[in-house]
């Protein structure tokens, strides 16, 4: 066996590993971070960004346009809320990179307009191409924007290595109506314009109420929450920016993946923990322990089925490994998936529960928690899971946080900012 070196996997497996001490650390210094930025001490690592909409009633009613654009798939749909229940009645979903199609609408080489054109022809497939009847649009924009005071959203910067070109300072708003105008669709009117988990916190808290913290982990990690202000202002949703926490401790791999960023410094608690790198950090540490020049392109859903170890992940592992492969090195890569999942879900709960914490209402909680990475998971699932029973041993367990899911909690959430906007 040419490329099998014990030591090595050893050594990566270890580097991935967060003790119980670790975790609880990085529990109170996302608590204190969020005590920080909160009176605006410049040693946070957090920017809390305060949402325009607030949590709804639950009797918001309607039928709107809700655009979800922030992953690697734009979704647009027709949502009818009906008091506390919600059903898309038409949707259309397209990716954003399509080596097929020949189009890539992440990278630099696209323009502002041809992203904003990509979007506006989703809307109208959303509205069945109805250009006469008035819609009232709410729009999801995973990223970090501040809200403007005529209801738009200027981006502040990409993340997740997005790099369109014209797009960064702008108001997304007024982007996506030029856009829509261009298309013949100026019926459909932009109304509100949330971040991703202000949206699924506004369906989760719609669909039960007693919900006030919620989390994207996906393509891209973030989380938000109810800040009460001890009961002396007005509640505010604060879009975390989670992403960006950075009291945690990195490996070599992940000072690699950050060297080789279109954003080197940014966002490193999402680049320990989400979709979008994860199969980068597993792909480094491969190389590393195999002692080999070059591995193909890693997805985190390859991570994932690697280390469920069936035989999808076989063949994926396989692929990757070639003939230079036997039970020894395969056993050794599959729990070398396993860390670079654990150590992200370990992260994950942390971040979590140091919110919680912060709130001051761990018990009897309802947490949304919503994208591809943690629903598609188990192994995800499971550790974040344990990880916040760990972190929460003091507790008693059946009053721990509830972690709830929801589906299509991003489009319901815009149509449901879009429905604030018009009560
Ligand atoms: C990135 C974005 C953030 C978004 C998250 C999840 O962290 O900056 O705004 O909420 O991804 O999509």
């Amino acid at each position: 066996m040419l490329h099998f070196n014990e030591k090595k996997f050893e050594q990566a497996i270890e580097s991935f590993r967060l003790t119980r001490d670790d975790v609880h650390m990085i529990a109170a210094a996302m608590r204190r971070d969020i005590e920080l930025a909160i009176q605006k001490d410049e040693r946070t690592s957090l920017n809390l960004i305060p949402s325009s909409v607030s949590l709804p009633r639950g009797t918001e009613k309607g039928d709107y346009i809700a655009l979800d654009f922030g992953g690697t798939n734009v979704r647009a749909a027709e949502v009818r809320l009906d008091g506390g229940k919600a059903a898309v009645t038409r949707r259309a979903s397209r990716p954003l990179i399509s080596k097929e199609r020949g189009y890539n609408l992440v990278g630099p080489d696209a323009s502002a307009d041809e992203l904003f054109d990509f979007l506006a022809s989703l809307i109208d497939e959303a509205t069945g191409g109805d250009h006469s009847s008035s819609f009232l649009l709410g729009h999801t924009f995973s990223f970090p924007f501040e809200p403007l005071e005529n209801g738009g959203a200027r981006l502040l910067r990409w993340t997740k290595e997005f790099a369109v070109k014209g797009v960064e300072g702008k108001d997304i708003n007024e982007l996506l109506r030029a856009a829509l105008k261009r298309r013949g669709a100026a019926n459909v009117m932009p109304a509100a314009t949330v971040n991703d988990t202000v949206a699924s916190l506004l369906t989760a808290s719609y669909e039960h109420a007693g919900t006030f913290m919620s989390a994207i982990y996906a393509t891209g990690f973030n989380a938000c929450y109810r800040e009460t202000f001890g009961g002396n202002e007005r509640p505010i949703i604060f879009d975390m920016n989670a992403g960006g926490f950075s009291k945690v401790l990195t490996n070599s791999y992940d000072q690699l993946l950050d060297a080789a960023s279109g954003k080197e410094g940014e966002q490193k608690t999402e680049k320990m923990v989400s979709g979008r790198y994860i199969g980068e950090l597993y792909r480094l540490a491969l190389m590393d322990a195999t002692v080999r020049d070059n591995i193909a392109t890693v997805t985190s859903s390859d991570v994932a089925a690697i280390a469920q170890d069936d035989a999808d992940g076989k063949s994926r592992l396989a692929m990757l490994l070639g003939d230079d492969h036997d039970e020894a090195s395969h056993d050794a890569s599959v729990r070398l998936a396993e860390a670079v999942l654990g150590r992200s879900a370990r992260l994950a709960a942390a971040i979590f529960t140091g919110t919680l914490w912060h709130m001051g209402a761990v018990t009897n909680q309802n947490v949304a928690v919503d994208g591809s990475l943690y629903k598609n998971v188990p192994l995800i699932q499971n550790t974040v899971h344990d990880a916040m029973t760990e972190l929460l041993i003091d507790e008693p367990i059946e009053s721990h946080p509830r972690i709830v899911t929801a589906n299509d909690a991003s489009l319901i959430g815009a149509a449901i900012a879009a429905a604030m906007t018009s009560e």
